[in-house]
């Protein structure tokens, strides 16, 4: 048997780390670094702050703004075009999913001659890729959800088809991750609820998810006991910097475990969030416990497995209670049909988007498209299996 492990990231955790950001780059030899972050972002105080510190340390540095959430692929293109325009050495990517995803296509693309969907998340695409000038990436989340500093692929929306397509190499993981929960310190309860609900998410179907991949799950535990130990304190006092730092690391440790596989809660998400605007972490934490019960004959041992470590009764149903509690506490909603309108719902056509998403593959019951309106179904009247 065969497995492929990858752990290669290093972590820089801690409040104020984010004044080492130079040393980083130092370490990667950069000395013309494009600091990738979004429209928004790059007006806010804190990020203003970052950048006036770095501009005197750093005889050039560029910046590069000008795209919002749900970047598309001519985002990437004209920050390739600023990094080659520059002589940049390296990208520092500072933000939420969206603005790492950018930040690390922009690194990959300034060394390839073809269009970005030829590197599209499948078989072997990968290789096609000329590694030779793939820039070194910082990489600074501002929220702890989605993970993105640690995953080796990122998001982008094919503009002609309107279709987010995942582009993947080894090489989109960023060298360094700098972790400093004071850049999270003003993200609503709201925010905080829904990312931490994906961080959960990424957790726990990381560790449903059948297969072989010990690291992945004693990570994936870990990253559960930290949500669980910090989620509702950082929703409650956003300011808790040790709440906060909490989450940061759950996250990573979610998207570091997820690399086992996802599940059916995210299949389901993807095409709600895709046709409904739905934030991804609420669709996540709505769907999490119509689901876990779904696989409940395929997960219940490992789930019973972890419940000691997490201080709950040896129990599925402790464990099930718990997330049932946890939502109501973050005030997440337990059906769907209280976050979008129903009649605007084709069953049928959402199925069938959740049985092609690629995290279908590793839930830990084999899945059907019955299953799938099942689901939807059960999570509309809020029925639980
Ligand atoms: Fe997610």
């Amino acid at each position: 048997m065969k497995f492929n492990w990858n752990y290669p990231t290093t972590v820089w955790v801690g409040e104020n780390r984010i004044n080492d950001l130079s040393e980083a780059c130092k370490n990667l030899h950069i000395i013309k670094p494009l600091f990738v972050t979004d429209k928004d972002l790059v007006n806010l105080p804190f990020i203003k702050d970052i950048i006036s510190e770095n501009l005197k340390k750093f005889d050039k540095f560029n910046i590069f703004s000008n795209f919002a959430g749900n970047p598309i692929g001519e985002n990437v293109e004209e920050g390739v075009k600023e990094f080659k325009k520059n002589n940049c050495d390296g990208v520092i990517a500072i933000g939420g999913g969206s603005a790492l995803d950018v930040g690390k296509a922009i690194a990959f693309m300034c060394a390839q001659t073809r269009p970005i969907w030829d590197f599209e998340d499948i078989g072997d695409y990968w290789k096609r890729a000329n590694e030779d000038k793939i820039a070194p990436i910082v990489a600074i989340p501002t929220t702890a959800g989605t993970g993105s500093e640690t995953g080796r692929a990122s998001a982008i929306i094919n503009k002609k088809t309107g279709i987010k397509k995942i582009i993947f190499h080894p090489k989109f993981l960023p060298s360094i991750v700098i972790l400093d929960p004071k850049l999270t310190l003003d993200l609503s309860p709201r925010l905080t609820a829904a990312t931490g609900m994906d961080a959960l998410a990424h957790n726990l179907e990381a560790f449903c998810a059948p297969g072989f991949h010990p690291m992945a799950d004693g990570i994936a535990t870990e990253g559960i006991k930290l949500i669980k130990t910090s989620l509702i304190t950082a929703f409650k006092d956003g300011k808790n910097i040790e709440a906060r730092k909490n989450l940061l690391v759950a996250s990573c440790m979610g998207s570091t475990a997820f690399q086992k596989g996802l599940g059916a809660i995210h299949s389901l998400s993807h095409p709600i969030n895709a046709q409904f605007n739905v934030h991804h972490g609420l669709s996540n934490a709505i769907f999490m416990p119509y689901v876990l019960t779904f696989n409940k004959a395929l997960v219940e041992d490992r789930i019973i497995s972890i419940c000691d470590n997490l201080n709950l009764e040896k129990k599925f149903e402790s464990f099930l209670n718990w997330i049932l509690d946890l939502r109501k506490q973050l005030n997440i909603p337990h059906k769907l049909s209280e976050v979008l309108e129903v009649k605007k719902i084709n069953l049928e056509k959402l199925s069938k988007m959740a049985l092609e998403d690629p995290s279908t593959a590793t839930n830990p019951k084999k899945m059907t498209i019955d299953d799938m309106k099942i689901l939807y179904e059960h999570s509309i009247s809020g029925k639980l299996f």
